[in-house]
């Protein structure tokens, strides 16, 4: 089962790395598609899964409304719990404990691009 979602969700990533930087006026459409596969399965990303995530992940809607929340998800990868199972590349890993979610490897730019949908759930609140 985590055989299949890895592999799916791999070539999801490989779809999304190939698209060309010139998109990037939908920055926000590809952050929320990345959120989505990404975040969503703990966090409420928006009204997408409004009634969905874990009872103990902050919602991005919520999250947005600190001052520093830009700080926070630029760096979220080193911040508990996500070092046991993100990885940046470039970025030593920030954890040896073994993975209790399927990790997941995301750049920099794909911050960048989730940073840019989250900015979006903070101006339409
Ligand atoms: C396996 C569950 C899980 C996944 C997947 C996950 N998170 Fe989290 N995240 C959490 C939990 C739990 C917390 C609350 C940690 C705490 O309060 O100590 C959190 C907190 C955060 C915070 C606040 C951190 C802080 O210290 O201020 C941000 C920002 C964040 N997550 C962003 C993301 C993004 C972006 C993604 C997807 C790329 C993501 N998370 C994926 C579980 C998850």
């Amino acid at each position: 089962m985590i055989r299949i979602f890895a592999s799916v969700f791999a070539s999801a990533l490989l779809t999304f790395t190939s698209l060309p930087q010139s998109r990037a006026s939908n920055s926000a459409d590809l952050g929320f598609e990345l959120s989505r596969q990404l975040c969503s399965r703990c966090h409420v990303i928006g009204e997408y899964n409004r009634m969905g995530g874990i009872g103990n992940s902050p919602s991005f809607t919520w999250m947005v409304k600190s001052s520093d929340w830009r700080e926070r998800f630029l760096t979220f990868y080193s911040r508990r719990p996500h070092p046991v199972f993100t990885r940046v590349p470039g970025y030593a890993l920030w954890s040896d404990v073994p993975p209790y979610y399927p990790p997941f490897e995301i750049t920099r730019d794909e911050i960048d691009l989730i940073v840019a949908y989250v900015e979006t759930l903070r101006t339409s609140q």
